[in-house]
């Protein structure tokens, strides 16, 4: 299985267009400790040429053009064959916009996010102009149920999704009220190699549920927005605290490095999505050590894995 990350972002890209945090301004003019990132997406192959994309970010054009993998065989064509979404955020979305020309296209993703896409952001009746979505459900009865199922070009790879506890979109009459099926955590096993990536961007609160994920998973690529939860308070650059977003924080005593701590040794620890304003994106920060000490590497754009 082909792991390739497209974007290590969270909401914005690094830097932000309109930020001067400290990490943005010297992004900005080129700092080799401060090495750009477009907002968060993988992409998941079997056979290294037809790819699940998970996550349609608003960089999607930039990032199909610097990944060789998927880029088209045929006259007209792409190496993307579908497109899984793990909630509706804007940063997770708006790509679809731009891959209008390949509709129809499968997009899996929960009712939830279905019934947000085609209302407060109406994407799924939007793109029925250019031939449309196809809706793939991934239902989820309860926090407590998982649901397996397969993307058929994913030969041979299983995929596991469970509820994370997070927030809904702003536009989604369950903002501050989330309920089981506004964000996902993906749990995908080759079965011919057993290896396993454990997914979830958006971890806002431990749950038993992503807990057991965690564990079982040899790579665990998982929320890495914020190093603490009031940081954009504390820049001055907004008023959102991480918890009111959905994310958790990286530091302190019940933060996601203290999470993954227990982790089995061989575990591979990536974060993931991570906010212009984190630390860890100046890689000479105090920030950036303590995750090197505790073994958890920061994705990058380009990054890949085979599992
Ligand atoms: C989030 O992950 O909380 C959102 O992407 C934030 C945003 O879109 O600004
Ligand atoms: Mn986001
Ligand atoms: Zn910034």
């Amino acid at each position: 299985m082909h792991v390739l990350v497209l974007g290590a972002a969270a909401g914005g890209g690094f830097p932000q267009w309109n930020c001067n945090c400290p990490n943005c301004h010297r992004a900005r003019r080129g700092s080799v400790h401060h090495w750009p990132r477009t907002q968060s997406s993988i992409a998941l192959s079997a056979d290294g040429k037809r790819w699940l994309l998970c996550n349609a970010s608003p960089d999607i054009r930039a990032q199909l053009h610097a990944n060789p993998a998927l880029w088209p065989s045929e006259l007209r064509g792409s190496g993307i064959h579908g497109v899984l979404l793990v909630d509706a955020q804007i940063d997770h979305v708006t790509g679809l916009l731009s891959l209008r020309e390949g509709c129809p296209l499968d997009v899996w993703c929960t009712p939830n996010v279905h019934s947000d896409l085609t209302s407060g952001f109406p994407l799924f009746p939007m793109l029925d102009h250019w031939g449309g979505l196809r809706w793939q459900p991934i239902e989820l009865s309860d926090e407590r149920t998982v649901t397996e199922f397969a993307i058929p070009f994913l030969t041979d790879i299983s995929l596991t999704a469970f509820a994370l506890h997070s927030n809904a979109p702003p536009y989604s009459p369950r903002r501050g009220t989330p309920s089981c099926g506004d964000n996902l955590g993906l749990f995908i096993v080759n079965r011919q190699t057993g290896q396993s990536l454990c997914y979830a961007p958006g971890l806002g609160q431990p749950t038993p549920l992503a807990m057991r994920f965690l564990a079982a998973a040899d790579v665990v690529m998982v929320d890495g927005t914020l190093w603490t939860d009031d940081e954009m308070q504390t820049l001055g650059v907004g008023s959102a605290t991480g918890q009111q977003m959905g994310h958790l924080a990286l530091d302190g005593p019940n933060g996601m490095m203290a999470l993954l701590d227990p982790l089995p040794k061989r575990t591979r620890r990536i974060v993931t999505h991570i906010n212009n304003t984190n630390p860890i994106l100046d890689d000479q920060s105090q920030a950036a050590s303590a995750l090197k000490a505790a073994r958890i590497d920061i994705a990058y754009d380009g990054m890949q894995l085979t599992l």
